[in-house]
């Protein structure tokens, strides 16, 4: 075991929160060192925590090959393009999913030797405080005891269980078993129809499982724009998705071949449905197992959250905490940002994560994406303001890839006009919210974005009609 190896700064967890505070803490002249304990076949380091490994690289590699498929499947025939005995080869693309997330894996590995960060492959533990700095011990392939001036942990998330009904990832699936089912099952359960819910649901149903999601809320995505929720309930149910509302699950039975679930519907009545698989995607929970967090003190919240001030400091002296440990949403870009702004507070800079401007998207079909606040807000808020909308049906870029589902929406301030929310569901939303982000970051007017050049024919000139609409003045409707 190698002894006593100090560092400037010692991160636990090689998720995107903790490796890019590696890097810029690295970048900002620190020793760094980073612990994680992810492994992949041959007990290999697998850098990138959830996000890499079991979340939204796997994910969206998967969502591209059944969108592909269901392309091939839908849309071809209505560009001439005849295919005959199409067919899906799902050991191909899990395999190609696999090779997806050890590029990244390899590509973080690189990463950390370009920026001469020491890596530790284990389990990092609290062991105590020596003077000014904090021992820590890792226990796995790379054991050693390290000492480090500043920690930050990043130990990320872990899914969610239905009280008394394990995972098992044969029928009882977490988001790990919903990326490597062996074969498209016939009937597929999801229980949440949040984010992982809709994206993993819709990969299986688009390779043909008939998906129901059970979900608990009566309201559909209650997070999103309530016009935003309502085109996305239409689409998919429309995608064959049956997602039922309201629902309460009494019990989950998991038998040799098959799991039935009893579950209350809106209307209180007892149903019950056998799947071949049930997806359970209820939310996540903060990970701090191994940590030895009560060996030195640090404070966890009632929920198992690291407890942290605005700027993610712990109670702990040079102890900081980022990611999905800690309060916030549950997203690989919040967990950056938060490592870059508490490595340079470390630095003595001004590292800063505004929480109005985090982007939410979800990747289906339409996408769904939006930043600040949803219409149903400012209205309990008593925020005065004027919405603009644009379709997607009305623009020359959507017609043509033959993509024309939703909407962009923009919410201003009554009397500023500065934009206060984005709201968007169509095709490539992810992509076109990051001009919706860059203008709040700006504190723009919507006018500001009517009044600059889009390209034509572009989905971007949607964004800039929708502005438009605010000022109820669209050029293309
Ligand atoms: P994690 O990524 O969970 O990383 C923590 C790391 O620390 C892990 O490698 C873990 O093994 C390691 N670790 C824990 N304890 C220790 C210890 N004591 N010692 C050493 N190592 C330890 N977010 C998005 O923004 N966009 C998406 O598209 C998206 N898709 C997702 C899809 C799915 C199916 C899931 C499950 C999540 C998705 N997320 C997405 C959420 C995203 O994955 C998380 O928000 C993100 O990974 C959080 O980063 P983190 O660094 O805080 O933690
Ligand atoms: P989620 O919070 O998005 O959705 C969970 C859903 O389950 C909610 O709608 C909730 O009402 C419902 N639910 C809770 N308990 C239930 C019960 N007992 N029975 C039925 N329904 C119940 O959580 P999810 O989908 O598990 O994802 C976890 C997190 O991972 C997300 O919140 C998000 O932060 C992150 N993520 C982000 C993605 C992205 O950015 N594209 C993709 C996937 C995950």
């Amino acid at each position: 075991m190698a002894e006593g190896r100090s560092f400037d700064v010692v991160v636990i967890g090689g998720g995107p929160g903790g490796y890019i505070a590696a890097i810029r803490a690295a970048q900002l002249g620190f020793a760094t060192a980073c612990i994680d304990d992810w492994t992949r076949a041959g007990d290999k380091p697998a850098l990138g925590g959830t996000c890499t490994n079991v979340g939204c690289i796997p994910s969206k590699a998967l969502l591209q090959s059944s969108e592909n498929y269901a392309h091939a499947d839908h849309a071809f025939a209505a560009h001439g393009i005849a295919i005959e005995g199409l067919s899906i080869d799902v050991a191909k693309m899990l395999a190609r999913k696999d090779k997806v997330v050890a590029q990244n894996n390899d590509g973080i590995a690189y990463l950390f030797k370009k920026n001469r960060i020491a890596f530790f492959h284990g389990r990092g533990a609290f062991a105590g405080r020596d003077a000014d700095a904090w021992r820590v011990d890792v226990a796995g392939p790379g054991a050693a005891t390290i000492v480090g001036r500043h920690v930050i942990v990043a130990t990320g998330s872990a899914p969610r269980a239905l009280p008394g009904v394990a995972f098992d990832n044969v029928r009882i699936l977490d988001n790990a078993g919903a990326l490597a089912i062996a074969e498209v099952p016939k009937r597929l359960g999801v229980v949440g129809a949040g984010v992982i819910g809709l994206e993993m649901g819709s990969v299986w149903r688009r390779l043909g499982a008939e998906v129901t999601m059970l979900e608990a809320l009566p309201a559909f995505l209650g997070a999103a724009d309530e016009a935003v929720a309502k085109e996305a309930l239409k689409s998919f149910t429309k995608q064959g998705l049956a997602i039922r509302l309201g629902v309460r699950i009494t019990a989950v039975r998991v038998g040799k071949d098959d799991v039935a679930v009893d579950y209350t519907d809106a209307a209180g009545a007892a149903q019950s449905a056998t799947f071949d698989r049930l997806i359970v995607s209820i939310g996540r929970v903060p990970f701090t197992t191994g940590l030895g967090a009560d060996k030195v003190g640090l404070a966890l919240d009632a929920r198992g959250f690291v407890e942290v001030d605005a700027d993610c400091r712990t109670n702990l002296a040079n102890v900081w905490a980022i990611g999905d440990v800690v309060r916030g949403p549950m997203l690989a870009h919040k967990a950056e940002e938060e490592g870059v702004a508490v490595a340079e507070r470390i630095a003595g800079q001004h590292g800063h994560v505004d929480f109005n401007t985090v982007p939410w998207v979800i990747y289906t079909s339409p996408e769904i994406a939006w930043v600040g606040k949803t219409e149903q807000q400012l209205k309990s808020e008593g925020v005065a303001y004027r919405a603009g909308s644009f379709p997607f049906s009305a623009n020359g870029r959507a017609r043509a890839l033959g993509d024309t589902t939703g909407f962009v929406k923009f919410l201003a301030d009554a009397g500023t006009d500065r934009i206060l929310g984005v709201h968007m569901i169509g095709p490539f939303v992810s992509e076109l919210i990051a001009e919706g982000v860059v203008a709040m970051e700006f504190g723009a007017s919507s006018e500001d974005i009517a009044r600059i050049c889009h390209a034509h024919p572009s989905l971007s000139e949607v964004t800039r009609e929708a502005a438009l609409a605010v000022d109820q003045r669209t050029l293309n409707l």
